[in-house]
């Protein structure tokens, strides 16, 4: 099942994040920094129980064209898939799945209003099994030679919004 994140969801995610992504770099700084911008949504998906198996973050942002983000002026609305992630024990169960089609819904639901044309990821080169959990959703990589703040090598992905997803 799956919910819109709360204040009281944000410690679990941070912690479940950090986990993750700790090769990648300090999420336990980057995700309470994301949380608390006006632009960012999460979800979480939850067991009966309503423990938390994993989560999504999805942001909006300003853009000029140089591709700075910027908070004001002429800019135009991009939307990024700033993490997905299923805890270990509960990955393989169609859950990030799920998740992502949420993400996809909700982006393609703004979309129009927005003028959002296509929402973006970055996924680091070696994880094949999100990349091909995105190429399933129509993402295309569009940039392979990004890098994380570690160093990682890292792909961009990018999705047309406005076009329906290969299931
Ligand atoms: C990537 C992640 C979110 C996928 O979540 P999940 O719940 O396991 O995904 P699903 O069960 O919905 O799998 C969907 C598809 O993703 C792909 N996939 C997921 N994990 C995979 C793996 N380890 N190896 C190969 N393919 C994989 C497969 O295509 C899979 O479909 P299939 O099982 O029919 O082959 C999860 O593995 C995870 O949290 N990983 C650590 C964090 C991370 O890498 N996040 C993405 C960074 S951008």
């Amino acid at each position: 099942m799956i919910r819109r994140a709360e204040v009281a969801d944000h410690p679990w995610i941070i912690a479940s994040g950090a986990e993750a992504y700790h090769d990648l770099g300090d999420y336990t700084r980057i995700l309470p920094s994301w949380l608390e911008q006006p632009g960012v949504l999460a979800w979480i998906d939850h067991d009966a129980q309503g423990r938390g198996r994993g989560f999504a973050m999805l942001g909006f942002y300003t853009e000029d064209p140089t591709g700075a983000r910027s908070a004001a002026g002429t800019q135009h609305v991009v939307a990024d898939l700033l993490a997905l992630a299923v805890l270990p024990l509960y990955q393989r169960r169609g859950i990030g799945g799920k998740l992502l089609s949420h993400v996809i819904e909700v982006a393609e639901r703004v979309a129009p209003s927005s003028h959002i044309s296509q929402l973006r990821l970055t996924v680091a080169e070696d994880n094949v099994g999100a990349q091909r959990l995105y190429a399933r959703t129509g993402f295309r990589i569009v940039d392979g030679s990004a890098t994380y703040d570690r160093g990682q090598r890292a792909l961009r992905m990018a999705r047309p919004l406005g076009t329906p997803a290969r299931k």
